[in-house]
């Protein structure tokens, strides 16, 4: 079975396709390969139920020149939408490594909106890319300071996670270093009025935040800090300007 051991130098090539313009078709052996992948991908919640499938673009309403989009399908139980995020990120890093463009699609639609009673949740649209079409300096993306998502002390890690990818690039965390624990909030900006509705914000930002923690936990690894992670519900839709979603004591 396929290990992927390598992520983190996948953060620095990964990007979104907005738009898959020129590329090779993406071939059935790709897609069995990304089939197999799928089966070693690790949950934040293992008991969280979810189907992953991989259909053809033309079956959702992506249309943004990709071959296929993965469907990502789960029991809406506490967590479920970070989980989606955390999962799905590997596949992101995974299809980079494979020099498969990606994008997380959050307003994709799909005609199968569950399958045996799990709810469509978010797609990731893909096609094979030339490898000059990935991202050739990270730094240069478009991101929040540092000051503004990181407080205390300061770790190498720092300006890497910055560049995790969030919906509409709305970049929903903060982390706090103290005490040798890092605390990750899902942040909003009180008052701030995007060009999401609030509902939506939620929704994807939720996910984000289990994107976040993949690549967080990925750079932590690749420096050899040791840590024990620990989830906290995040339930309530109220409006506050931090809600902590995980500690890493490391
Ligand atoms: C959960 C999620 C949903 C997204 N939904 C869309 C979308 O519906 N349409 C789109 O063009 N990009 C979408 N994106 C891509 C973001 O706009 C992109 O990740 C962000 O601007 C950062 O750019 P980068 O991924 O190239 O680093 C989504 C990203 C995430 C993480």
């Amino acid at each position: 079975m396929y290990i992927m051991k390598n992520y983190y130098k996948e953060i620095f090539k990964r990007k979104s396709f907005h738009f898959f313009i020129g590329g090779e078709p993406t071939t059935e052996e790709d897609v069995k390969q990304i089939n197999e992948f799928i089966k070693t991908v690790e949950p934040l919640y293992p008991d969280i139920k979810t189907e992953i499938r991989i259909v053809k673009e033309k079956e959702t309403t992506c249309h943004r020149g990709a071959d296929y989009c993965i469907l990502f399908y789960s029991e809406p139980k506490e967590g479920y939408l970070r989980n989606i995020g955390y999962i799905g990120e590997q596949i992101d890093l995974y299809l980079t490594s494979l020099n498969i463009g990606a994008l997380w699609f959050g307003i994709g639609k799909t005609r199968e909106k569950e399958i045996e009673g799990l709810e469509y949740v978010i797609m990731i649209a893909f096609k094979r890319m030339p490898e000059g079409s990935f991202r050739k300096d990270m730094f240069k993306s478009k991101r929040k300071p540092l000051e503004e998502i990181w407080a205390g002390e300061e770790m190498d890690i720092a300006n890497i996670v910055r560049f995790t990818p969030s919906a509409c690039n709305t970049q929903p965390w903060f982390v706090e270093n103290k005490d040798n624990t890092l605390e990750v909030y899902r942040y909003k900006k009180p008052g701030k009025r995007g060009i999401m509705p609030i509902d939506k914000v939620m929704f994807y930002n939720r996910i984000d935040i289990g994107i976040f923690l993949f690549i967080l936990e990925t750079c932590l690894r690749e420096k050899d800090v040791k840590y024990q992670r620990e989830l906290f519900a995040d339930l309530s839709d109220a409006e506050v300007e931090k809600t902590l979603s995980a500690k890493y004591k490391m």
